[in-house]
């Protein structure tokens, strides 16, 4: 049997991926009145990358509470009315023959414009933030159906894919890391309870042949974090809860290793893929400067994931996917717009 290549296809239960090249998550920033609801920016933007060639458009951190966000101009899906923005966005993506998944959030202790965050345990994220107020047990209940809600609504809006964000330092992450999560109650007892519930309240609001997608942090970079062995014990405990597909990323409780001390070198983050896809036998994706395609494609083609995505890349170029199948000489034919094909 051939090497596998991202430019095969790749299917797991219902989902069906022309390719194995992923858009990776990334905000906006870009709503416009603080409802949570996408614009026509987001509309051309993760279209753009369908049409660029991408198999899997996942659109950025979601998020499942108004004071839940990073940002005010972050996306929201707490109603329905911010459904059918969503709903144009997954229809135009599937039009231009990608499929469309997004990712389910909280900010937790880093949500910047709640006047008063919350999080595990009142611990600021750093000097200059606000100092977060702990949830009481019963809010802890009340947040994990909040993201079985959001859950609901990005499955009436069509998505093929839902990923819940447990990475970057965030409301998952603040639960299962030990420096953040200083609870006595059951979800401070079992640090990926909170996680795990929410895992399984979105199983249950998901068709039965959706595979559900989990990001998580690998490795925490600081003090007192814990490692590559400590993530592969977390993972083992979402994957029993429901999660199949793992998306590998790093960082956060210190800083975000897009921007912070990790994300130096080219590849950084794939052999911590490899590691989980080792230990747990399941689909990993890798990210983090996989821009070069002749990388991207040996980190499949060796085996280390089943699929890459690409971030800041596409940010550069919304044609990635199709400069890396003529860069690697692959037919481009399935992917490139009858409109663009002069151009290949
Ligand atoms: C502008 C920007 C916004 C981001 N937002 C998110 C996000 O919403 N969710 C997430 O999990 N990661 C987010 N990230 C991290 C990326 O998804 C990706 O993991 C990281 O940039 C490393 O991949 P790259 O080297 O291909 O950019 C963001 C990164 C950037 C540059």
């Amino acid at each position: 049997m051939n090497e596998p290549n991202i430019f095969d296809t790749f299917s797991y239960k219902g989902l069906e991926l022309r390719n194995r090249i992923m858009m990776s998550p990334m905000c906006q920033y870009s709503v416009e009145k603080k409802d949570g609801i996408a614009t026509d920016w987001h509309y051309i933007h993760y279209v753009s990358r369908a049409i660029g060639g991408a198999g899997l458009v996942m659109v950025e951190m979601t998020d499942v509470e108004p004071d839940g966000r990073i940002s005010d101009y972050d996306l929201g899906l707490w109603s329905v009315e911010q459904v059918p923005a969503l709903k144009r966005i997954v229809d135009g993506i599937h039009q231009h023959g990608a499929k469309a998944a997004i990712q389910i959030a909280h900010a937790g202790r880093k949500a910047e414009d709640a006047e008063i965050p919350v999080a595990p345990s009142a611990i600021p994220f750093d000097e200059a933030s606000k100092t977060p107020r702990e949830l009481t047990t019963e809010e802890v209940y009340g947040m994990i159906e909040k993201f079985r809600k959001s859950v609901q609504l990005a499955v009436q809006a069509g998505f093929d894919v839902i990923e819940i964000h447990g990475a970057h330092g965030y409301l998952i992450h603040q639960f299962h890391s030990p420096l953040t999560n200083k609870r006595t109650d059951e979800f401070g007892q079992d640090l990926t309870k909170f996680g795990s519930d929410i895992l399984k309240a979105a199983k249950e609001e998901i068709p039965k042949d959706m595979p559900l997608m989990m990001r998580i942090s690998a490795k925490e970079y600081v003090d007192g974090g814990y490692d590559i062995e400590g993530a592969i014990e977390l993972a083992k405990a979402y994957k029993e809860a429901g999660a199949e597909i793992f998306d590998i990323s790093s960082g956060g409780e210190g800083q975000i290793a897009a921007w912070g001390k990790p994300g130096t070198h080219a590849a950084y983050q794939v052999p911590l893929a490899r590691e989980i896809k080792k230990a747990l036998n399941v689909p990993v994706i890798a990210v983090g400067r996989l821009d070069e395609p002749a990388l991207a494609n040996a980190v499949v083609g060796t085996g280390d994931a089943d699929m890459v995505a690409v971030g800041r890349g596409m940010l550069r170029n919304p044609y990635w996917a199709l400069e890396a199948a003529k860069q690697l000489r692959k037919d481009t034919n399935t992917i490139v717009p009858v409109q663009y094909e002069t151009g290949f």
